[in-house]
């Protein structure tokens, strides 16, 4: 029963989450026009996407509604990324959508996996943690880590563990909020300890 009941807080959540988000409407973007307007960004997130800093998000692959939202948020400070400051100030609504059309016309290479994390990330991802009310992330980024599209909820699979670490645990404290309502990360964020999050992060590296 117990789990039934969570079932249903979930599919209400992602009922919410997906209305929320299709009412987000961009442009129409071209990957070859985007691709010129992007060489700026390689200093940070490597060629064609494929960051190789752990700090810095790999944006090969993901899908273009999030990489839209995400430069939205970055230039109007509803997410802060210090390095990113006034970056974005001149680029329009088209430029962006080029440019997140160019990321993700690309394939994102995937990390290892550390042999001894995956069980417990696996296990988190997949069935979420019913006792502490800790929605199966694969509702949301599909059991394949890549996102749902459609929905503009980020794919996974493949990006830097360091980097997952440091969203989950901006989630949590509530220092990255611009995940909407209602709120799906900071609720599921909540509840997990270091060691989860890390277990997360090592698994989600190698997902596919
Ligand atoms: C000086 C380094 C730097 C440059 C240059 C840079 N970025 Fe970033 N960017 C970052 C860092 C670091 C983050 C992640 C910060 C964090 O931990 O939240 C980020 C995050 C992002 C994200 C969010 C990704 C996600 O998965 O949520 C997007 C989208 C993005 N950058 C797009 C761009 C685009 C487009 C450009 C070029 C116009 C660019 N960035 C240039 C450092 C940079
Ligand atoms: C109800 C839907 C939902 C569930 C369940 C969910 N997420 Fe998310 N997640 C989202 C949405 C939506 C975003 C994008 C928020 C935004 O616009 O910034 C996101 C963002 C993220 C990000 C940031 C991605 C990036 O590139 O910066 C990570 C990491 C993440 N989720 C991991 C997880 C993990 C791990 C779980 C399971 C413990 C999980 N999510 C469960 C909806 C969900």
């Amino acid at each position: 029963m117990k789990n039934l009941a969570t079932k249903n807080a979930l599919t209400l959540l992602t009922t919410l989450m997906m209305a929320a988000f299709a009412s987000f409407s961009h442009a129409q973007g071209n990957a070859s026009a985007g691709e010129s307007k992007a060489a700026v960004c390689s200093a940070c997130h490597g060629n064609a996407g494929q960051s190789t800093i752990g700090e810095n998000p790999k944006l090969a692959g993901q899908n273009a509604k999030y990489l839209i939202k995400q430069m939205q948020d970055i230039k109007s400070g509803a997410r802060t990324v210090p390095l990113m400051t006034g970056l974005l100030n001149n680029s329009s609504d088209q430029d962006m959508a080029d440019m997140a059309a160019y990321f993700a016309a690309q394939e994102v290479t995937l990390e290892g996996a550390d042999p001894e994390l995956v069980e417990l990330g696996e296990s988190i991802y997949k069935a979420g943690i019913a006792k502490l009310n800790v929605a199966a992330c694969s509702a949301c980024h599909s059991p394949t880590g890549q996102g749902n599209p459609q929905a503009g909820f980020p794919a996974l699979g493949g990006q830097h563990s360091q980097y997952t670490i440091n969203q989950l645990k901006a989630f949590r404290s509530g220092e990255r909020s611009n995940d909407g309502n209602p709120m799906p990360m900071r609720i599921v964020s909540e509840r997990l300890t270091d060691k989860e999050i890390e277990a997360l992060a090592s698994y989600i590296s190698g997902l596919n």
